[in-house]
């Protein structure tokens, strides 16, 4: 890596569940984001007082497995400079939304849209057949709400940063009414509790500008890791074999919106 001073080890795992409901954005830990194995949710402290330890503020951090991005959002509101990259399409939209994007610039344009996309009148299509009736990881109610707000997000040609926005405010409106155990490689028999509650959109907990660009980037962390300018770099790869894209098959589906082939009692991509 050209650039490169130093690497902070930090031991131990966050969990995947998710706590209180949203908090102020000045929260350390307040962002309620997707369910996510390996998320650093619990650990945020942890990580922020090892970084602040090592960096002064305005320090050029970079993860290169951003997951639900929550690491590089909790670090961009002290203040540091972040890059944020991941393989996966789902966490390049959160990764943007989280870190990319300021909200300062792109506040104003996210409500109007978002209160535009409330609007929308539920129609099945896609998402509804193969995730609702096919497989059963949402109630047929909301996947028509999905199709129908997907769609018109694809028509409005958003620019990048703030379709991110948009797409991470319906993932995690799809996510707080799922009927899973946290993962796309099953769904529960009968509707969960909260499967049946409507989707709601809500604005995600965007943050302000850290004075220098913060980006977010979609590629293979090897690969990447030849251009990497950055005082820190933070590495929080997978803990196993098991493939980050089947358990969250569902949400890259939901963000590429290219209707693919699916397989097997999951529907897998
Ligand atoms: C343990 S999770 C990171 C969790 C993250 N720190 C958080 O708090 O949400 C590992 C991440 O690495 C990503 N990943 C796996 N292999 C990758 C690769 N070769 N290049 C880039 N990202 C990769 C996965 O998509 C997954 O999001």
């Amino acid at each position: 890596m050209s650039d490169f001073r130093s690497v902070v080890r930090i031991g131990g795992d966050g969990d995947g569940g998710e706590g209180a409901g949203a908090l102020p954005w000045r929260h350390e830990s307040a962002a309620r984001m997707i369910k996510y194995i390996g998320s650093k949710r619990a650990l945020l402290g942890h990580v922020s007082a090892a970084v602040a330890s090592v960096l002064p503020q305005g320090g050029r951090v970079c993860d290169l497995f951003s997951g639900t991005a929550r690491v590089g959002h909790a670090l961009k509101a002290k203040g540091f400079q972040l890059w944020s990259n991941d393989h996966n399409a789902y966490a390049h939209a959160l990764a943007t939304a989280y870190v990319q994007v300021d909200r300062e610039v792109w506040i104003d344009r996210a409500e109007a849209v978002l209160a535009e996309l409330r609007a929308v009148k539920p129609e099945a299509g896609w998402f509804t057949q193969t995730f609702c009736r096919d497989a059963r990881y949402f109630h047929p109610d909301n996947g028509a709400r999905i199709d129908a707000v997907r769609d018109r997000i694809e028509a409005m040609e958003l620019e990048p940063e703030l379709k991110a926005v948009v797409l991470v405010s319906l993932m995690e409106a799809a996510d707080r009414v799922d009927s899973t155990a946290g993962v796309q490689m099953a769904y529960m028999k009968q509707w969960a509790p909260r499967a049946l509650k409507p989707l709601e959109l809500r604005l995600p907990d965007l943050l302000p500008g850290v004075g220098a660009p913060c980006r977010a980037t979609q590629g293979d962390a090897v690969e990447m890791a030849d251009q990497v300018e950055a005082d820190l770099v933070y590495l929080d790869p997978p803990y196993n074999q098991h493939s980050y894209l089947a358990n969250y098959h569902c949400w890259e589906s939901l963000v590429l919106w290219d209707r693919p082939e699916t397989y097997g009692i999951a529907n897998k991509r």
